[in-house]
């Protein structure tokens, strides 16, 4: 059994009784069938090729899938494409120019709605401004922007001109840039004054000055920084770097002419927490990425392009704002709302009002903004009419059954499908998820892998575990969307993806999983050193070095604590250098937010340790290994387990009395 379903203490799932299956009208209309599945089944790359003929095509591929150099795939090889005309060009040509792409809704209250022709010339003068710059096809472009329109012309002008782009999350810090911007080696920088945020503009400008600043003279890759004006920040100017997007993307020609790039050509690289303290550059490359967002979007959601109004609530800084704000919803032809803010502001009943206001059908938001939603209380969303959804999408984090059923019953009015949708930055697009016009949805289980898609649970071993088993989800065929790489890392690639069943070719996901009695899957968490803290991915190695890079800090260990609102918390133990004051060394408030500050800086705030605990030992194994399991069974006040093979077994009471005596911060 795997630590993950081990802890989850999951089998009481096994028995879910409740069904949701969908209703006979939804289901008539839907976009797919049962019959999906079985066309898939018979012929796996036909079924692709069909997909794939959903996107315009410059030149026809020759081969569907060439597998032959496994695990580096190439899909739909010798097609030519462009994403951007896929996303936004075809749907003008075919007469459907008028339709908004994008409802812009800012914090503040600013809107602006973007039709598909507008967006058309937006993306061909920013296209230009980022030639005219010095990018060209296969040069990196890191894009640091609040979720504003901008963010999604700049992506959709890189792939226009078939630069790669490299988002980088919006909360993230200096330190974190600097090392995105080294590894990729991108030529451009775009970002904004600030964004708005809980009522303020929080600064990007002076975040990236920071990280620029950490390059010796001569060294840094970066040749510009764009920069959008959207908060009133002062922001200052590096004489000859730094420019306003306004004065060099406004003055540009409103068309331009696109080229056709290889199916293969990179589209962008995410950076993503690996169990080693540095970030994975996530390569995705074009028409299999696009080929499989497209029909995610089109399958999981059930996508209307004429009447529905989708609203996906990630941000563009992480992989579900790529394939599900950006990639897949363009290319479906949708509209779509785009927020920029909080759900808390200016009051509780934001994402409702948003519902509300634009008529919102399909909602795909994350387990830990539920929970949150929960916790605010069902009176808040009863003051709106809900009444325009139809379907609710969940992502990012195992959603359990309770808020399950009450996103179903309490926004969803008990009639929309729910569909709970496994995947991650690596597979690109949604794996296992329920067909809402087909699957009988069980609270808290992404059901299926979708039509196309070949995924198991098997144990160490690799057998397949029986109906009612756990083990480790793999999957277990290629897929268009997966990643085709680790940026500049082949050997950390296939270590981590494929060694561990390498004899059978099968990708590990790095989730546990459980089949119930029906062979639907419950997808139980991660079973590596990534802990999941409100559906983003931190790894505890992570948070391990930006503590000990504190100079009080002589070692630290780090776990992910199952929490009731972000699924998991960071929990971090401390041991002070020697040189520690006695103030610090009692572990009292002041080191604590320090390190805690500490953390957020070298990270960002998503890192921050919900508690930080100065401990005199830590539990290590003979050999010297951090014992995390037990530092969990502490955090999640839990009793202790095992600790016969601690080198000194009295440490643990130590830490469990500092727990309970209350040092823990919120
Ligand atoms: C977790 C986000 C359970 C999982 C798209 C995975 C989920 C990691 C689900 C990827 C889900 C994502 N049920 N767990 N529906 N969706 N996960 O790369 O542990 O940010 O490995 O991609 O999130 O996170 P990532």
């Amino acid at each position: 059994m795997t630590e993950a379903s081990s802890q989850s203490g999951l089998s009481n799932l096994l028995h879910e009784e409740r069904r949701f299956p969908p209703t006979p009208e939804f289901a008539e209309a839907a976009n797919y069938s049962a019959d999906a599945y079985e066309s898939a089944a018979k012929d796996r790359l036909a079924f692709w090729d069909t997909q794939a003929r959903r996107l315009d095509w410059h030149r026809e591929w020759t081969e569907t899938l060439d597998w032959s150099a496994a695990p580096f795939a190439q899909w739909f090889v010798g097609g030519t494409l462009n994403a951007s005309v896929n996303c936004v060009d075809r749907h003008v040509a075919a007469g459907r120019g008028d339709r908004v792409a994008i409802h812009f809704e800012g914090e503040p209250g600013d809107t602006r709605s973007i039709t598909y022709a507008e967006l058309a010339v937006l993306v061909a003068q920013a296209a230009h401004a980022l030639t005219e710059l010095g990018v060209r096809t296969g040069d990196r472009v890191a894009i640091y922007l609040p979720m504003i329109p901008e963010a999604v012309v700049s992506m959709l002008a890189c792939a226009r001109i078939g630069a790669a782009h490299s988002v980088i999350f919006g909360g993230f810090s200096a330190q974190a840039i600097y090392d995105r911007v080294v590894d990729a080696g991108a030529k451009l920088v775009i970002t904004s004054d600030g964004g708005w945020r809980r009522g303020k503009v929080f600064p990007l400008k002076p975040v990236v000055d920071e990280a620029l600043e950490k390059f010796g003279p001569g060294e840094s890759p970066v040749a510009h920084v764009l920069v959008v004006k959207r908060g009133d920040n002062e922001v200052a100017f590096t004489e000859g770097r730094d420019l306003w997007w306004s004065d060099v993307v406004d003055k540009q020609s409103k068309h331009h002419e696109p080229e056709f790039f290889d199916a293969e050509n990179p589209l962008f690289i995410l950076y993503t927490s690996g169990t080693t303290g540095k970030p994975k550059g996530i390569l995705h490359t074009t028409g299999g990425y696009l080929t499989q967002v497209a029909y995610t979007h089109h399958a999981a959601f059930d996508l209307k392009p004429e009447t529905d109004v989708y609203w996906c609530t990630a941000d563009i800084g992480w992989v579900t704002g790529h394939s599900y704000i950006v990639y897949g919803p363009l290319a479906n032809g949708a509209t779509q709302v785009i927020y920029e803010g909080t759900p808390d502001t200016p009051h509780q009943g934001r994402f409702w009002e948003l519902v509300q206001k634009y008529g919102i059908t399909i909602l795909y938001t994350a387990p830990t903004a539920i929970r949150t939603f929960m916790k605010w209380g069902a009176d808040i969303p009863a003051k709106f009419d809900l009444s325009s959804l139809r379907l609710l999408g969940s992502v990012g984090e195992p959603i359990n059954p309770e808020a399950w059923m009450w996103y179903r019953q309490v926004i969803g009015g008990d009639r929309c499908p729910v569909v709970d949708t496994w995947w991650q930055t690596e597979t690109g697009a949604i794996m296992i998820s329920p067909l809402p016009g087909v699957t009988a949805a069980k609270p808290g289980s992404a059901m299926r892998a979708l039509p196309g898609i070949s995924a198991d649970v098997v144990d160490d071993q690799a057998q397949p575990v029986p109906n009612g088993g756990g083990g480790l989800l793999v999957l277990t065929e290629p897929w268009p969307a997966m990643l085709r790489g680790i940026w500049r890392d082949d050997e950390r690639f296939v270590e981590t993806y494929w060694s561990r069943f390498a004899a059978q070719g099968f990708y590990f996901a790095g989730d546990g999983a459980k089949k119930d009695e029906d062979g639907d899957l419950w997808l139980l968490g991660r079973v590596d050193d990534v802990m999941n803290i409100s559906g983003h991915r931190i790894s505890t190695t992570e948070v391990e070095s930006a503590l000990v890079s504190h100079p009080a800090v002589a070692e630290a260990a780090v776990v992910g604590a199952t929490d009731p609102t972000t699924g998991q918390a960071i929990v971090a133990f401390v041991i002070l250098r020697g040189s520690a004051t006695e103030e610090q060394a009692a572990g009292g408030e002041q080191i604590v937010t320090e390190l805690r500050n500490h953390v957020a800086k070298e990270i960002g705030a998503i890192a921050k340790p919900r508690q930080i605990l100065v401990v005199a030992e830590l539990p290590k194994t003979r050999s010297g290994k951090i014992m995390r399991r037990l530092l969990r069974d502490v955090a999640e006040h839990r009793s202790i387990g095992d600790v016969t093979t601690l080198a000194d077994s009295s440490v643990m009471n130590l830490i469990s009395q500092g727990m309970s005596s209350g040092k823990a911060e919120d």
